[in-house]
């Protein structure tokens, strides 16, 4: 039976109510994933190992603990014995987390992530369910010899390239921005293989997320650029969160031509859930396709690291 390895990196799906009764009041990522695996008696069958790289909510995720996540991930694709990856996610950053994954990935090994919306003390505990088919997922995959990245969320398997969460509190909160879940048995879409040498730089990129809206007149974009002289940190990369299909407010639009003369890079994505900012003939501004803002500034990260000598 293939051995799966499940990496814990924190999360709801580790989270404790102190009053079951009111579950939303609860904290993310105090159960070790020793104890998740154990919760459940359905993996009680299954050749597992666990590994735990981080014990966070994941809205505080970050370069670090991307680079612990990638360490394991390394270790884990050198070491015969494992044949699967599981990794036990908060859902607040899965999606990058997720888009990360797949840049990186060389698919020779399944990596599934998994993630739960309920803490594990509520009563309607959506961890273990999930936790279980992650496995399964995981496993099936490496029988069949197939590799990539998904995530396995409320019963259904995303590509990692798609995934986002996209209810706030709903239980099954994830879609793929337009795109189809994906069969069980289907193949897995390849993912990038830039390599996990990437995660060895000590300090990414500076790139930062700014939103058109109504009176945005560029004023953060500004002061980001004001600071960055002063302090020394250089802002390398602006993701803008557009209206529509990529527009920008005018003033906006003049805040972030003062920024690309100064060699910062900025791409479009689009605030609208479903559709992105697809590339257009003659485009000014780099359109970002289908990744959320989130994701495009993961995407941006890798590509500026890539042209870094
Ligand atoms: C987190 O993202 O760690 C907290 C929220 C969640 O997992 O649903």
């Amino acid at each position: 039976m293939p051995k799966v390895l499940i990496l814990g990196t924190g999360g709801t799906i580790a989270g404790i109510a102190s009053d079951p009764g009111r579950s939303w009041a609860y904290r993310a990522a105090q159960l070790g994933v020793d104890q998740l695996v154990s919760a459940v008696p359905e993996l009680a069958g299954f050749d597992l190992a666990t590994q735990q790289v981080a014990q966070i909510d994941s809205k505080d995720m970050g370069w670090a603990t991307w680079q612990a996540l990638g360490r394991s991930l390394e270790s884990a694709m050198g070491d015969d014995a494992v044949s699967a990856i599981v990794i036990t996610h908060g859902t607040d950053t899965l999606e990058e987390t997720a888009c990360l994954l797949h840049a990186l990935h060389d698919g020779l090994k399944p990596i599934v992530l998994t993630a739960a919306m309920r803490p594990a003390t509520a009563p309607d505990a959506d961890g273990p369910g999930n936790l279980a088919q992650a496995v399964r997922v995981a496993q099936a995959a490496a029988q069949r010899g197939e590799g990539g990245v998904v995530a396995v969320l409320a019963g259904r398997v995303w590509s990692a390239r798609d995934v986002r969460k996209a209810h706030s509190h709903a239980i099954d909160a994830f879609d793929g921005g337009g795109a189809e879940p994906l069969d069980e048995h289907a193949p897995w879409p390849m993912p990038q293989a830039q390599g996990w040498r990437v995660l060895r730089q000590s300090r990414p990129p500076r790139v930062e997320v700014v939103t058109s809206h109504a009176d945005a007149d560029g004023w953060l974009v500004d002061a980001a650029l004001v600071h960055a002289r002063a302090s020394g940190d250089k802002l390398d990369g602006l993701i803008v969160a557009c209206t529509g299909h990529g527009t920008v407010h005018q003033k906006l639009e003049a805040a972030l031509q003062r920024a690309r003369d100064v060699g910062v890079v900025v791409w479009r994505t689009s605030r609208v859930a479903r559709g992105g900012v697809q590339p257009r003939e003659g485009d000014a501004w780099p359109a970002a396709g289908n990744w959320t803002p989130a994701q495009a500034r993961v995407s941006l990260l890798l590509e500026l690291l890539s042209a870094r000598p």
